[in-house]
């Protein structure tokens, strides 16, 4: 394999990819064991449908407002609903944990000469939050939030504008992603792309192609040219 040249910086998208959003119920004993499954996903797959319902009928609210709406029509169709338990799962998903080897890859790509960043629908506020709660402070040279934009990934102008504020051109920047959408359109935008395909998605049939899949970010170094060599 030949490590993918012209690389400058590694950015990487927030829920998922660096933060594992199941660590939320995960940790949240008034769940009953056996729900704890269900309402990770319904509360996933709500809040990506309503992050692209709101951008197509351009009604933004940040990534806070969504998440905490997706949380709501969760609960209720578990039959959980209880503001005290919104309360405490939304603190949760303050603080996620990271995945464990995000801390060593980002480290040993810093040490390599890559700028590092975030890209995430998260708001500024949430990220702040999560990368301070799972101790990755000083390991990003930069935390974009499609905030600045209002709208969500996949929409172009939230990549358009990590390039911009990196200050770089689609093809100098390798995308990391575990979601397959955001795989997909970080790729058809024109950025090198490598898939973290952590829950073993199915390929989509959308414009774009990732360069490289892989299951853990720890396989990331090893398929990046460094920078100036
Ligand atoms: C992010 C979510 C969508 O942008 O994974 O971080």
């Amino acid at each position: 394999m030949t490590p993918m040249e012209g690389i400058r910086a590694c950015v990487f998208d927030a829920y998922g990819t660096v933060f594992d959003f199941a660590s939320a119920a995960a940790r949240c004993a008034d769940i009953p064991a056996d729900k704890r499954t269900a309402l990770t996903t319904l509360w996933r797959d709500k809040q990506l449908q309503y992050t692209w319902l709101r951008t197509l009928q351009g009604d933004y609210a940040d990534f806070w407002q969504v998440t905490s709406d997706a949380l709501d029509f969760t609960l209720d169709s578990l039959g959980l609903a209880s503001p005290a338990l919104h309360r405490r799962l939304m603190e949760l998903y303050e603080t996620l944990q990271a995945f464990p080897e995000v801390a060593g890859t980002l480290r040993r790509l810093r040490e390599a000469g890559f700028v590092t960043a975030i890209l995430s629908n998260g708001s500024p506020a949430m990220l702040d939050a999560a990368v301070r709660g799972a101790g990755l402070d000083g390991l990003f040279d930069a935390v974009l939030s499609a905030d600045a934009v209002k709208v969500f990934k996949t929409h172009p102008k939230v990549y358009a504008y990590g390039l911009e504020q990196l200050g770089l051109a689609a093809n100098q920047v390798s995308f990391q992603s575990s979601n397959g959408w955001d795989a997909f359109g970080a790729s058809a935008f024109g950025m090198r792309v490598v898939w973290c395909n952590r829950y073993g998605q199915r390929r989509e049939c959308l414009p774009g192609a990732p360069d490289h899949e892989v299951r853990s970010l720890a396989e990331l170094p090893a398929l990046l040219a460094p920078p100036g060599r």
